[in-house]
């Protein structure tokens, strides 16, 4: 059904390309500094093992199986009541809420390489000012920058996969790879450096609360892209002989392998310069650039490293955010790539246009609903309703629909049976109740 295959390496990239993603530069670092550091570190990575990678692949496991979209994935492998499961489906339209604020926060780490380049802040309170004045009253700037991440997202996927998104994944995960082991090797160098590796790796859990577990759960499904059919939509791209296991470990390992360097680089420069290390949401874009001010000429070059590297990130995984509508839009409906792109492009840019107003000051009346910006109700629908129930929803379809020999037979040639059997209960129990708590916290306490 589904044409196009990944090359060698293809899908590994791909996926690493989709998980590590401004989740892992920009949210991981401020969630550890809002959360106490090393405790939360261990209960993310907790989470990452027994419930993140065992989604992850079975999410790979409904791609690989049925080499096809989200919706026609529960359909072909549902032994009954297809026309119902096919529902399920829903997760397809997840991406175009998280792509329009998406896009958005990639517009401002644009305009904040530039920024590095030029005018860097001298203070944390003039960073505070310069950032919070972009996204409240800057307009056109905003959507200059909006559109321009926008237009280069859906240009890559409309090469396709193999000429866009696997070409893209290739030359920009290494790169990034590079900025940040750069960054990381400078960081070393610095007096901060051994505060920060005790603030993620020495826990004191003393200092957790419900909250902090709540999150690390949540963020653990946001940061491997699960719950939306991406990882489904690339195993469906995924050549027949590949390691689904092996690839599948191999994609979580480097995921929080980036979040941890990413973490570590970004506490060096806060500490060793006495900066605060719980800023919320603002961490990367108010407390860095003034640090990286003081290094002068220096700070100008790991400032535009750093940007940059943010930038390719949140691209790869903007791209695979597409990805699963475009699939489904192109198999259902027999639409060529491009009508598929136009259509779902109008779509994501209404709703990206009305979101940017929703935060600034004076347009604000134009985006508000119920009482809630646009911005902030894309953000709470898709990350606390749509992405868990997603992945609930997968793994009940996994662990009590698919039939179990088939899900061995797949498995078997690349697992022992210790650890089938660990996956299986995983999908079965853990992962379903341990997504449910967490929603029903996030909704209602
Ligand atoms: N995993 C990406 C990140 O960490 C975000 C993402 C979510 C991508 C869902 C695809 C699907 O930034």
């Amino acid at each position: 059904m589904h044409g196009e295959r990944f090359g060698r390496m293809g899908f590994i990239l791909a996926s690493a390309g989709s998980a590590i993603g401004l989740g892992n530069i920009w949210k991981f670092p401020y969630m550890t500094g809002e959360n106490g550091g090393g405790a939360f570190v261990v209960i993310y990575l907790l989470t990452i093992t027994f419930i993140g990678l065992s989604l992850f692949l079975a999410e790979v496991v409904m791609g690989r199986l049925s080499r096809s979209d989200a919706v026609s994935a529960f359909e072909v492998l549902a032994p009954s009541h297809a026309n119902l499961w096919k529902y399920s489906g829903f997760m397809i339209f997840t991406g175009m809420l998280i792509l329009a604020f998406y896009t958005i926060v990639i517009g401002w780490i644009f305009k904040y390489i530039y920024i590095s380049t030029f005018a860097l802040p001298s203070s944390v309170k003039e960073a505070g000012a310069s950032f919070g004045g972009m996204v409240t009253t800057e307009t056109i700037p905003q959507i200059f920058f909006f559109t321009l991440a926008f237009a280069l997202t859906f240009w890559i996927v409309s090469k396709g996969v193999k000429k866009g998104i696997e070409k893209v994944n290739v030359i920009l995960m290494p790169l990034l790879i590079i900025i940040l082991l750069v960054l990381f090797a400078y960081a070393m160098s610095l007096d901060g450096f051994s505060k920060a590796v005790t603030f993620l790796f020495s826990p004191d859990f003393s200092k957790v609360q419900s909250t902090s577990i709540l999150a690390a759960v949540g963020h653990a499904f946001f940061t491997l892209s699960l719950g939306m059919g991406t990882i489904m939509a690339y195993a469906a791209s995924m050549p027949k002989h590949e390691n689904i296991v092996k690839a599948s470990f191999m994609v979580a390992f480097l995921d929080t392998a980036v979040a941890l360097t990413a973490g570590i680089v970004i506490f060096t420069f806060i500490f060793h310069f006495g900066a605060e290390p719980s800023q919320g949401p603002g961490l990367v874009f108010i407390s860095l650039p003034p640090l990286f001010y003081q290094l002068g000429l220096m700070g100008n070059i790991i400032s535009v490293l750093f940007f940059t590297a943010l930038a390719f990130a949140g691209i790869t995984s903007a791209v695979s955010i597409v990805e699963p509508t475009v699939m489904y839009m192109t198999n259902r409906f027999k639409m060529s790539r491009k009508k598929a792109l136009i259509t779902l492009g109008s779509i994501v840019y209404v709703f990206g246009i009305l979101a940017l107003m929703s935060n600034i000051e004076t347009l604000k009346g134009y985006a508000t609903f119920f009482g809630k910006g646009f911005f902030d109700i894309l953000d709470f629908t898709s990350s606390s309703i749509l992405l868990p129930l997603g992945g609930m929803v997968i793994a009940i379809f996994v662990g009590f629909v698919i039939d179990r020999t088939r899900l061995y037979g797949l498995l078997k040639p690349f697992m022992n049976d210790m650890l089938f059997k660990l996956w299986y209960f995983s999908i079965k129990y853990i992962t379903p109740i341990g997504v449910f708590i967490v929603m029903v916290n996030k909704l209602f306490f």
